[in-house]
């Protein structure tokens, strides 16, 4: 692990490692990857988690409120960025991405732990106006449980250290690029 990015790769094991560990482990930082989507007026961003990451497939998955804006976002354009930052050993990550939006099937949706539920439905719809936080009104349903399934286009990393090391994997192929 410790040369992981004086390779190609090893460069890209690591990055299937990193996004496995994301999956499974709540505390690791690919658990938490930062959305990028091209909104109505630029680019916009959030955090997310990650619940998939199939490396033979190239797909990753998130889960979300179907009536959220991102949604309404990847629709419009479903160029994406996924991207992470593993602190400890100075590595970004860069998933760019196809992104289709589907509601989630019931057998995903009985997995969802109940208290987890609530994050998908409730009124007003993500984005509107509330006179008081608390005036949020919940209303869990499968009809906004929607799963973001990202087919991954390319990924780009960098390695900071002695010299920097940029790497980019595009359909089958891998090369260094100039940091
Ligand atoms: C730690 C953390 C995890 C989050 N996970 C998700 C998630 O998995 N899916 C999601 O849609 N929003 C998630 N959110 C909320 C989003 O960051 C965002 O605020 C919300 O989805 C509305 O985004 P939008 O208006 O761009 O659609 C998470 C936020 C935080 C802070």
């Amino acid at each position: 692990m410790s040369d992981f990015f004086a390779t190609l790769d090893g460069t890209l094991d690591e990055v299937w490692q990193r996004l496995a560990r994301g999956v499974a482990d709540r505390d690791a930082p690919a658990r938490h990857p930062v959305l990028a989507t091209v909104g109505a007026t630029g680019g916009e961003a959030r955090i997310v988690i990650l619940r998939s990451a199939d490396r033979a497939a190239g797909r990753l998955t998130v889960h979300t409120d179907l009536a959220s804006e991102k949604v309404a976002e990847l629709r419009s354009n479903p160029a994406a960025t996924l991207l992470v930052w593993e602190a400890s050993v100075r590595f970004q990550i860069r998933l760019r991405v196809r992104a289709e939006v589907a509601k989630g099937d019931a057998a995903l949706w009985e997995a969802v732990p109940e208290a987890s539920r609530a994050v998908y439905g409730g009124v007003p719809m993500p984005g509107e106006s509330l006179a008081d936080p608390a005036a949020f009104e919940p209303f869990p349903t499968r009809d906004r449980f929607g799963v973001i399934d990202c087919t991954v286009r390319e990924i780009e990393t960098l390695h900071l250290g002695t010299p920097h090391r940029r790497a980019r994997f595009r359909d089958g192929t891998a090369g260094w690029v100039a940091p």
